[in-house]
């Protein structure tokens, strides 16, 4: 809008006129139309706090049929549908379309025992042109059609995962302003058919990075991920975000107590997230499980005043004592189970600061460190 641009004329309230008069003409410029109607953000809102309710997290066994090979190949089991069948629960495309051995869908099983389904949208990363090995994701091509399916099939929630890298030269003004755009994009899409999106713009352990530097990337690419889904008139009470704790990179020579962890990715988030946002659920990014455990734990008793509730959305570290224990054979099922139930029990108690770990000996504590980790 152009410098002549006149001052509203709606600017009746003292508070609007005194406004206007300080930030000028262009104060008038945005507009936003109804997108969502108070029945509509009122589902939204409720379902994003069935989410993150106090203890509660989440399960996030979305692999893509290509990364679960990563899960499944470690322990003698075949890739085949079978199988990914006979494993998981929480949703990839193929998984929400799948029964039980007695025919029930899973998706209404699940339902049935009081749990938000979800269901992973994006279509993987694809490489941005012109940058050094960074890149975007995609699926935004009907996204919409999709997800209004997903939402009659029984999911409520969606997830979709953007990456960014951390190095000399990255991550990219690119990479940060194209990720942030197509996270907006998705959430706004999801929002129309009554879906939360979650947030996710990762970014990545891989290097030797320091703790301060990854705060500091963490904050950048935050601050754009918030100005974006703003941008795109996002109702941030119907969002959760999926944000990567502040760690060091993994080869970085210096090691940090769980408490320093816990300051950095706290202030970066202060700084960042809006307190509109109901709740912030981490990835675990390749820290082995008891790691994650102690982690989050240590960020819920954070002496900062935290605004959001703060729980775990982990893949490897809620997956990998239960896929040792399974080996695919159905008479390892239950001590399968029973070992989920153990990390889900560890991280429930560790989203309410009441965690006490079992200490470093065990096989929770192996590194589940994926370099470039694809999901
Ligand atoms: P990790 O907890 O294994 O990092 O994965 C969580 C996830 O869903 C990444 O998209």
């Amino acid at each position: 809008m152009g410098n002549s641009a006149p001052a509203t004329a709606a600017a009746s309230r003292p508070e609007d006129r005194c406004d206007a008069k300080a930030r000028g003409p262009s104060a008038t410029m945005t507009h936003q139309y109804p997108a969502l109607t108070p029945e509509q953000k009122k589902e939204l809102q409720d379902i994003a706090h069935r989410i993150v309710a106090p203890g509660k997290g989440i399960l996030a066994a979305d692999e893509s049929t290509g990364s679960m090979a990563k899960r499944l190949n470690p322990i003698g089991v075949e890739n085949t549908e079978e199988n990914r069948r006979r494993y998981r629960v929480i949703f990839f495309h193929e998984t929400l379309y799948q029964n039980t051995d007695d025919g029930v869908n899973f998706a209404k099983l699940i339902k049935d025992r009081g749990i938000v389904v979800g269901i992973k949208v994006d279509k993987g990363v694809v490489p941005l042109a012109g940058t050094n090995g960074e890149t975007t994701t995609q699926g935004l091509d009907g996204l919409s059609e999709r997800c209004a399916q997903y939402k009659k099939d029984g999911a409520d929630f969606a997830k979709w995962r953007c990456v960014l890298k951390i190095s000399e030269t990255t991550p990219s003004e690119l990479a940060i302003f194209e990720n942030a755009n197509v996270l907006a994009r998705y959430a706004s899409i999801c929002q129309q058919n009554g879906i939360v999106p979650i947030v996710e713009p990762e970014i990545l352990p891989d290097g030797d990075h320091d703790l301060k530097r990854c705060q500091y990337v963490t904050e950048k690419v935050l601050a754009a991920v918030y100005k974006a889904l703003s941008d795109h008139h996002v109702y941030l009470e119907g969002t959760l975000l999926k944000p990567n704790m502040v760690t060091a990179g993994h080869s970085c020579p210096t090691k940090y107590s769980s408490e320093e962890i816990a300051m950095a990715t706290v202030t970066a988030l202060r700084r960042t997230v809006p307190p509109a946002v109901p709740g912030v659920t981490f990835l675990s990014g390749g820290q082995s499980e008891e790691e994650a455990s102690v982690n989050l734990n240590a960020i819920n008793n954070c002496p900062l005043p935290k605004p959001w509730a703060l729980t775990f959305s982990y893949g490897r570290a809620l997956q990998a004592s239960a896929l040792n224990a399974w080996k695919g054979q159905l008479n390892n099922e239950k001590a399968a189970t029973e070992e989920f139930v153990k990390r889900a029990e560890a991280n429930g108690l560790a989203a309410l600061g009441k965690y006490e770990s079992s200490g470093s000996g065990t096989a929770a504590a192996q590194s589940l460190y994926v370099a470039n980790h694809a999901y």
